[in-house]
């Protein structure tokens, strides 16, 4: 399940000009400066591969990496970007939601979520919104490195919390992996994940 080579592929700022050679890819999803970016440099080991900042809003396009010249991952717009110029805020929504639901070689969305705060409206509105059009999705909890601050909960309690809410709105609670991409915490097992749902 190991990365042995990435290429950056391109980015498309329009879901019909994504790649058309019909590889598998899985969407990496999740509120701006959640950690989408360093998660992807994580996986691949690569410090620059998806550009951070600790600005949110740094990935404004569907950006695709080449893996083992076999699949793709696709680093995705941050939601909830509040301080994004109106028309970009207005985009997001209808930009991806036209990309989850017509990407046939989507194979899964890793929807991230930050476990260093408590669960967010905006999260489970997006998780139910991809759970009511039957997007196939994995949660990855971010920041599992993160103490505890002042009255906050740890990212364990965190994600307990998070579990209880999502309880209702499914059948089958997704799978789930904790993570940091500080410590590595998580990047074998989300790789292992990943190689197990291509092989379906
Ligand atoms: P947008 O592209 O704006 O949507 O943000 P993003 O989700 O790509 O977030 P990015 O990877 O740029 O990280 C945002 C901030 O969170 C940066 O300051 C990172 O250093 C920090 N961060 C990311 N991952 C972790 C982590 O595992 N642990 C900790 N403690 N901080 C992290
Ligand atoms: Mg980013």
């Amino acid at each position: 399940a190991q990365i042995k080579q990435v290429d950056f592929v391109k980015s498309s700022s329009r879901p019909r000009d994504c790649p058309k050679d019909g590889l598998p890819e899985f969407a990496i999803l999740g509120r701006s400066n959640v950690g989408k970016s360093s998660l992807i440099n994580a996986l691949v080991r690569k410090k620059e591969v998806a550009l951070t900042s600790k600005k949110p809003g740094k990935t404004q396009l569907i950006n695709h990496f080449l893996i083992n010249k076999s699949w793709y991952i696709v680093d995705l717009p941050g939601y909830g970007f509040a301080n994004a110029p109106e028309a970009a805020r207005m985009d997001w929504s209808s930009f991806t939601k036209g990309y989850f639901l017509n990407r046939e070689t989507l194979v899964a969305v890793l929807l991230l979520v930050d476990a260093s705060i408590p669960p967010q409206k905006i999260d489970l509105d997006c998780a139910n919104w991809l759970g009511r059009n039957n997007i196939p999705l994995t949660y990855v909890f971010t920041k599992c490195d993160k103490k505890k601050s002042g009255k906050g909960k740890r990212p364990d309690e965190n994600i307990k919390d998070f579990q209880e809410f999502i309880k209702k709105s499914y059948r089958e609670p997704p799978p789930w992996i904790m993570t940091s991409s500080f410590t590595g915490l998580g990047r074998d097992e989300l790789l292992l994940h990943m190689s197990q749902l291509r092989n379906y």
